[in-house]
């Protein structure tokens, strides 16, 4: 049987774990055409979410269309309108009603059409002149989609990316498009925290409180643990209580982790999972990311290096200005150790959590925790 613990992207109810309430909000918003921001740090399961609600949708809510559109690659408004143009047709095949004027209405734009060899989606290039006629496409996809007659929910993930474009007013313009849509309802996503604060949470921004929040955390621990239990049971399997609460401690119960280390026992084999089982399975996962960790030593200073390993084995920080964790690790003073929490918090490596005591911070990827906790 193929393994059950998924590590790409979005496969099934059954393979998906939790995430009831999330999902029951996200529901209820749709239904009250509130416009959401997902956010979470990386690797927390929000494109999964998004990918979930989007099923269930399609069985409860026939009526209501979907549109995916990971906005990751984008540099530019250009990018935008083709990625977003390609997500459009793929929501919309050919020989629907709804497909046919949409393919009627992109050739409008004088497009390139290709189809990609391998997966035979759709292409779009579309040959531009003047940032006027750009936003003119822009909005015209916009108006196209809103005049269908249908219901159309559009999940933009990565949305952060927009904040790359040399378009300064990218922002403001679609905050205008989104506003005067009657048929269209959003979901922005993505995990650069304080950018996405920024666009949805400050003031002075277009998108500034017009949207409702949904954070990720993590799936809680009866949860998880129902849930790799009996997906380990139903393929006749039996995994050990001890060693069931080894993987959600060891991996923190951060989605992306818990998931990688479920696959790697799930695909060792063995029929009766118990502490020594697990434990090798994370050795395996540390020693295959070995090589990237050692890329990440040559990319950092050696007090950056020093300052992660010493956030590692701390597990996590909340006062790191305190002397006791200065002092402990030697790692000068408190404003040296701001500009270094700063500098990893920018190249992803670190991550930092706003609570109610203040900012907690963990190394991001937790194997690279693991692995470094043992220098
Ligand atoms: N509820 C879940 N149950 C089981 N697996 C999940 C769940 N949510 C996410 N996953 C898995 O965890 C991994 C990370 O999830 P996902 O890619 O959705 O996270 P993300 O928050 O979008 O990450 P990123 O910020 O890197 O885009 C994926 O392999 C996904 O299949
Ligand atoms: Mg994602």
């Amino acid at each position: 049987m193929d393994n059950p613990f998924i590590i790409k992207s979005y496969e099934s109810k059954e393979l998906f774990c939790d995430r009831e309430e999330e999902l029951e909000l996200m529901l209820r918003n749709v239904d009250n055409h509130s416009d959401m921001t997902l956010i979470s740090q990386r690797r927390m399961g929000k494109t999964g979410l998004i990918l979930r609600l989007f099923e269930e949708l399609h069985s409860s809510r026939p009526d209501i269309h979907t549109i995916y559109l990971d906005i990751f690659s984008s540099q530019n408004i250009d990018d935008f309108i083709k990625l977003f143009a390609e997500a459009t047709m793929h929501s919309f095949q050919p020989k629907t009603s709804i497909g046919d004027r949409l393919m009627t209405f992109i050739k409008s734009l004088r497009p390139q059409i290709s189809f990609d060899p391998i997966t035979g989606e759709p292409q779009v290039q579309i040959a531009y002149q003047t940032p006027h006629e750009k936003e003119y496409t822009l909005r015209g996809l916009f108006d196209f989609l809103d005049n269908q007659g249908v219901s159309i929910v559009i999940a933009i993930d990565e949305f952060q990316q927009i904040r790359e474009y040399p378009e300064q007013n990218m922002e403001a313009l679609l905050r205008t498009y989104i506003q005067q849509m009657h048929n269209l309802h959003f979901i922005f996503c993505g995990s650069r925290k304080h950018l996405m604060a920024d666009i949805f949470a400050n003031a002075k921004k277009p998108f500034y409180s017009s949207t409702t929040f949904i954070s990720l955390t993590k799936i809680s621990e009866e949860a998880y643990s129902a849930f790799i239990r009996r997906l380990f049971s139903e393929r006749q399997r039996v995994i050990e209580d001890e060693a069931l609460q080894f993987i959600l401690t060891w991996t923190r119960r951060h989605t992306y982790y818990t998931q990688q280390l479920c696959h790697t026992i799930y695909a060792n084999g063995q029929t009766t999972i118990g502490l020594e089982e697990v434990k090798k399975a994370c050795g395996q996962l540390m020693q295959q990311g070995e090589a990237v960790y050692l890329q990440y030593r040559q990319m950092l200073t050696d007090k950056q290096w020093a300052y992660l390993i010493a956030i590692a084995k701390e597990g996590s920080v909340i006062q790191i200005t305190s002397s006791k964790f200065l002092k402990r690790h030697k790692l000068g003073n408190a404003s040296v150790s701001r500009r270094l929490a700063d500098a990893l918090c920018e190249k992803g490596l670190l991550n930092g959590e706003s609570t109610l005591e203040g900012t907690v911070y963990t190394v991001s990827d937790v194997f690279l925790s693991r692995w470094m906790e043992r220098l």
